[in-house]
């Protein structure tokens, strides 16, 4: 019997800034999660990363590094299309015409405009605006299924659909619906220095966020010198006891146990001992990751054959959409 084919999930970073354990929770635990189950693209999105000034030189390292993560968190690229978007130049392509589909009106909507273009007041750039297009581009481009991200892309994650029905609408079904998948837990890390903002790699006070990078020591500081709140009981109440609902998030995420099972865990036991076990429990997640991307980042050889490899599967996949998408829309066939 033929093999059932599998549903396709697509998802990817941006390659700005240090990744924290918000990214980690939110989205690339459960692309290992759902990895055997469907077909995997995942997309190191450098173009995304230009809408804010970038070091050109540093940049390009970052880029890598990301790509280098993706394979040290698990996810193996002979297995995954793992590739860079600046690399597959249907990207750019279907992101033009998805823009002639799209109104000001839903983009003047978006939330992380709104919150970008206040932090770079002076760099509002038409990027920043028709950065969701982009996205759509990305998702619609594979005809994913599943989208597997953190709370805080939902909204662009609709946009995605609401432009890809609209597209079917007019020109019959060239669009998979994607969905949106979100964890039950770490699906929004907070700060720990303010914990009614979620955690973000390009907050100021490093203290707020733990890197994937940081080392051990590093890691049970910043979870020992976390805000909390006055009374010492371990309890899961994000209203009134946001700081150590976060905490209880991370370690549940983080040990896969219950909330109420932290809870009892901790029962009479205080922040002190609390924290500690938090700090102790992320250190032990990430350092397999770090040992094994110091590894896979020294291997030029190998990085650059998966990259290509890579590279050229995601091109040969998005081109068939986007080749229906121009054929749809009466662009004329380029002849060669
Ligand atoms: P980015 O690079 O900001 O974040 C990458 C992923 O991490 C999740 N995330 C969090 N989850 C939980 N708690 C947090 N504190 C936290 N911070 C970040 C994000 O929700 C995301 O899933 N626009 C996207 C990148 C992108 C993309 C795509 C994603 C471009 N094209 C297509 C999916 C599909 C972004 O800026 O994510």
């Amino acid at each position: 019997m033929a093999e059932e084919k599998k549903k396709i999930l697509y998802s990817g970073m941006q390659a700005t800034g240090d990744l924290t354990i918000g990214n980690y929770l939110g989205a690339l635990r459960n692309w290992m999660t759902l990895n055997e189950e469907y077909e995997c693209f995942f997309g190191v999105m450098d173009l995304h990363s230009l809408t804010v000034r970038q070091n050109p030189a540093e940049f390009r390292q970052r880029a890598r590094n990301l790509f280098a993560l993706y394979v040290a968190a698990g996810l193996d690229p002979e297995k995954n299309c793992i590739y860079f978007q600046s690399h597959v130049s249907t990207h750019a392509q279907l992101s033009w015409i998805l823009s002639c589909y799209t109104y000001m009106g839903e983009l003047n909507r978006m939330t992380q405009f709104k919150d970008k273009s206040s932090k770079h007041a002076d760099n509002i750039n038409a990027g920043l605006y028709t950065y969701p297009v982009l996205m759509a581009s990305d998702i619609l481009l594979f005809q994913a299924d599943v989208v597997p991200v953190g709370k805080d892309q939902l909204q662009h994650l609709e946009i995605t659909r609401d432009i890809a029905q609209r597209f079917n609408g007019i020109y019959g079904d060239v669009f998979t619906i994607p969905e949106p998948y979100t964890g039950k837990i770490g699906a929004r890390v907070m700060s720990l220095q303010d914990p009614t903002k979620k955690m973000s790699k390009s907050d100021e006070n490093t203290n707020a966020s733990v890197y994937l990078m940081d080392d051990a020591d590093t890691i049970r500081r910043k979870f020992k010198r976390a805000v909390t709140d006055s009374d010492a009981e371990v309890r899961y109440d994000v209203v009134n006891k946001p700081g150590v609902s976060n905490l209880i998030d991370i370690y549940s995420a983080t040990c896969g146990k219950d909330i109420k099972d932290v809870e009892k865990e901790f029962e009479g036991r205080g922040y002190g001992d609390f924290k500690m076990a938090v700090g102790d429990a992320v250190a032990n997640m990430l350092t397999p990751m770090q040992e094994r991307y110091e590894e896979i980042r020294k291997d030029k050889e190998y990085l650059d054959r998966v990259i290509r490899a890579n590279d050229e599967k995601a091109f040969y996949f998005s081109n068939k959409t986007l080749r229906k998408v121009k054929k749809k829309v009466g662009l004329t066939e380029e002849i060669r």
